[in-house]
């Protein structure tokens, strides 16, 4: 569906209009902005005006302070999903999102600091095993992520499954996490990204999220208040992935690379395929288990090497080395040393979660049910379909359904097989672990259907397809 490419003829989006816009400040819009009423805006944007500065600065505001009620911002957020923003629209929203809570800065601390953020896939758990590698070469990385969004995994669920780990700091908290350890991983709060952490919330659950202006925003306006010099995008396409086709990604990888250079940040996208999932692992603790396998050099090949690639490519740009294949040298030694592990021991206990767990992963959450899914017929594996599966783990409980529901980190799916492989009849597809029987029975039949056999093999292709810079 092209329901939210941008379509309203459109300035380029370039550094000065993002940079030296007086309309951007938010303090100015403010006053006009007590007559405007929310059913005009979201009016105009349903007939497909484009919004002006001082209306997306009324949205920002009244997400951040809570002006408007939910079922206004979410008719606003579908407005601007089937309508579109053309680039000066995304580039205000940028703007007025960034500046919703505190831009943070980190001067005192010495040390480049950078950052990656992914536009969301299935089994995607990259940044549990890149953070602690970027830190251990040098890089200060201030991350903030989201949580699980439609049926993709989101960071901070995955880390609430680590018992005691804690994902909402205080600014001076998450600041002496980067002194200590060179790393912090945390979500939106009040004071940092608080318009991001209300729309991402609702767009979770309002099929508000394949929408191009809004991933740009809701991800830059994060990374932009986080303070980093630096910053790898891992732009997703394919199946699995929030946009599906290759020109659309580019599109929006476009987008999110001019608005970090406007701001002065380093930034590089990477456009990487996910129609299979890229680990084996659906569903938080499964997850964090398997980022511990591949710091221990014992994970799937495709999760640990784009996990280094993308390490790689945070550390040459936050000019820790000259060139990209030294830091790539540089990230494959701390990794293969053992020095990365024993990093992100520090980084879980830093932030109060129990280290013990890197000793014993039976200490993370695992529901009671398991179930192994088996082939039904022989062949090679020639897809798997990352969307279905993501949903059936939302399902079991790993993401939400409303923006009430509690997460399970205790289920998920563990696939047992990988693209090109071949099976043959009662080979172990798959093992689901969930609640009740009823639940663990409706995943194995989603396992069946996106698992496909055929008769001959697959042409395997490269994950990363392309960079833009
Ligand atoms: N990640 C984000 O932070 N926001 C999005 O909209 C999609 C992925």
């Amino acid at each position: 569906m092209r329901t939210s490419a941008e379509r309203s003829p459109s300035t380029p989006m370039t550094g000065s209009n993002l940079a030296s816009n007086p309309l951007l400040d938010l303090a100015v819009v403010h006053d006009h902005d007590t007559a405007m009423r929310a059913v005009d805006v979201i009016r105009k944007k349903r007939d497909g005006e484009a919004l002006s500065a001082s209306e997306i600065a009324a949205f920002v505001e009244a997400a951040t302070r809570g002006h408007w009620p939910d079922y206004q911002l979410s008719a606003l957020l579908m407005a601007i999903f089937c309508r579109g923003m053309n680039s000066e629209e995304t580039t205000h929203l940028t703007s007025c999102m960034t500046r919703s809570g505190q831009i943070l800065r980190h001067d005192e601390i010495p040390g480049p600091k950078g950052d990656k953020h992914s536009t969301g896939g299935v089994s995607d758990s990259t940044s549990l095993v890149l953070v602690p590698v970027a830190a251990e070469c040098g890089v200060i990385v201030p991350m903030m992520s989201g949580r699980a969004l439609g049926h993709t995994g989101g960071t901070l669920d995955k880390l609430d499954a680590i018992p005691g780990f804690r994902t909402q700091l205080t600014v001076p908290e998450m600041k002496s996490a980067l002194r200590q350890v060179g790393a912090v991983m945390i979500g939106q709060t009040a004071e940092v990204a608080p318009a991001d952490r209300k729309l991402y919330a609702l767009r979770d659950v309002t099929a508000t999220v394949e929408c191009i202006p809004l991933i740009a925003a809701s991800i830059m306006s994060k990374k932009l208040a986080e303070g980093i010099e630096s910053l790898v995008l891992d732009v997703k396409f394919g199946g699995g992935a929030f946009i599906k086709d290759l020109p659309r990604s580019r599109q929006l990888a476009e987008a999110m690379v001019a608005i970090g250079k406007a701001h002065g940040v380093r930034t590089q996208a990477v456009l990487t395929a996910m129609d299979a999932p890229l680990g084996n692992a659906i569903g938080n603790s499964l997850e964090v288990i398997e980022c511990l396998e591949v710091l221990r050099g014992q994970g799937p090949r495709d999760l640990t090497e784009l996990s280094l690639d993308l390490a790689a490519r945070l550390v040459f740009r936050a000019g820790v080395t000259r060139s990209l294949p030294e830091a790539h040298q540089r990230v494959r030694q701390v990794w293969q040393s053992g020095a990365a592990l024993e990093r992100w021991r520090r980084i879980v206990e830093q932030q109060g979660g129990d280290p013990h767990y890197l000793d014993d992963p039976f200490r993370l959450p695992r529901a009671p049910v398991r179930r192994t899914v088996k082939a039904e017929r022989e062949g090679y594996v020639t897809s798997i379909f990352a969307e279905p599966l993501g949903v059936a783990a939302m399902r079991l409980g790993a993401g939400r359904q409303r923006a009430e529901d509690t997460v399970d980190h205790g289920v998920g799916i563990r696939l047992a097989v990988r693209v090109g492989e071949e099976v043959k009849i009662g080979d172990r597809l798959a093992e689901i672990w969930a609640r009740s029987e009823q639940d663990a029975c409706e995943a194995a039949h989603v396992v069946l259907r996106s698992c496909r056999i055929d008769e001959s093999p697959a042409i395997s292709m490269p994950v990363i397809r392309d960079t833009i810079d």
